[in-house]
């Protein structure tokens, strides 16, 4: 399966996406260092790799002896020193530009001039990562989607300094690991954590509101859109921790650009706790013996839900495109494989109609009084010269 001419790869931090992405890589024959100054992390890395291969056996999907491959090509190493073999190193620590400047620093101090650095950082500038290099032509973000092993989307993002060739051997590496790479523009939230934001903010727009309780936005967008869960659901499976977080920063980072506003409910939830599954308590109540709210099933509410949050969905990946963040097409495979949406927005405007979109924003809007809601300019361009997005 392996293609190409390099062998060796390196991960720091053996957490969630670093042990993904050593499964992943290993899958694909190469030997893998991965190094945590936590040596309990690897303990809990190489169990949660062996759990998903045994399952991946007891489908028949992998024999053993594929699964003791992987497993040992996979060296958890207490030093970074073993990186000085690697032709690619995956930074994959916690979210802190310092710790992840200076171990970068440190990495760049030990591997050889080919070697590609790769931060696989959600949210954090990579032009501003790559200032700690002393040569940051070889340095680029390549952000897994959790969990790397299953999710085919891996957004590459070159920063300003990120040398073309950088790219063009990273988006080799990913193809090889049959992984579908889009390019995107190093700008907050990359393509997916960006156009995916008002799945979150509008459903608690609506939820604030008192439009619809969460039981009823959640089954709205599933059975109306056809989304695998509704955002509520979503916020407590990712942690209404980590989600209020990352529109926090994407919202400071657009210049508190109001379509990006953080929600009090949740911010609220997180301050008492209620960080959702893993805390017992969400939006909705875990705990043993709770029962779950039934949603209200009324269809024409329903559509209004539904309707409102793609509208804004939509919006936000005609934004994408408008920016030059990626193509039209990279926007649309973004959301279909990194938070697997059913359909591309852009495809699914397309469906629609791009006047009824425009209409229904413009209305909003006019309610409203608010810039959140306002049209984008690309899509007034297309509905005014009777074009469509493909
Ligand atoms: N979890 C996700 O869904 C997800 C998805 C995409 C990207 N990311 C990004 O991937 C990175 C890692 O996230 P995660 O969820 O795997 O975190 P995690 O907390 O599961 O793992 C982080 C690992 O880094 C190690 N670590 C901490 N400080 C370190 C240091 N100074 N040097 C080396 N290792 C150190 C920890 O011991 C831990 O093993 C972050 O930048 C995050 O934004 C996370």
């Amino acid at each position: 399966m392996k293609q190409g001419t390099f062998e060796n790869v390196g991960i720091v931090g053996a957490g969630t996406m670093g042990t993904g992405i050593a499964q992943v890589a290993s899958t694909f024959r190469h030997t893998v260092y991965i190094y945590d100054p936590y040596p309990d992390q690897f303990i809990k890395s190489r169990n949660s790799i062996e759990k998903i291969l045994s399952h991946q056996i007891s489908k028949g999907r992998i024999t053993p002896d594929e699964r003791d491959g992987i497993l040992n090509r996979i060296h958890f190493v207490s030093h970074i020193k073993d990186f000085s073999t690697c032709e690619i190193v995956f930074e994959a620590i916690l979210e802190d530009v310092k710790a992840k400047k200076d171990q970068l620093s440190r990495i760049e101090g030990i591997v050889s001039k080919n070697c590609i650095l790769a931060t696989n950082t959600s949210s954090l500038s990579i032009s501003s990562l790559s200032s700690a290099l002393k040569k940051p032509g070889r340095f680029l973000g390549i952000h897994f989607f959790n969990p790397a092993a299953v999710m085919k989307l891996v957004e590459i993002i070159p920063s300003v300094s990120t040398a073309p060739e950088t790219v063009s051997r990273a988006k080799k590496i990913l193809d090889s690991w049959q992984k579908i790479p889009v390019l995107a523009k190093d700008t907050p939230g990359f393509i997916v954590n960006r156009v995916a934001r008002p799945f979150y903010g509008e459903a608690l727009r609506i939820y604030e509101e008192g439009i619809a309780d969460a039981a009823t936005i959640d089954w709205a967008m599933k059975e109306m859109g056809g989304f695998k869960m509704g955002p509520f659901e979503l916020m407590d499976m990712i942690g209404n921790d980590v989600n209020y977080t990352v529109t926090e920063t994407v919202f400071r980072d657009f210049y508190f650009d109001p379509r990006f506003k953080p929600s009090f409910v949740q911010k609220r939830m997180v301050e008492a706790g209620w960080l959702g599954k893993k805390t017992g308590r969400g939006f909705y109540d875990y705990r043993k013996g709770a029962v779950m709210p039934e949603p209200n099933r009324d269809r024409n509410l329903g559509e209004k839900i539904f309707n409102r949050i793609l509208t804004m969905l939509i919006n936000e990946a005609a934004d994408a495109v408008l920016m030059h963040i990626a193509t039209k097409e990279e926007v649309d495979l973004a959301m279909k494989y990194g938070v697997n949406y059913p359909k591309g927005l852009l495809e699914w405007a397309n469906e629609i109609g791009l006047e009824i979109i425009l209409a229904h924003l413009e209305q909003l809007q006019n309610e409203y009084g608010e810039y959140r809601y306002r049209p984008n300019p690309l899509l007034k361009r297309k509905v005014a010269s009777g074009e469509k997005f493909f």
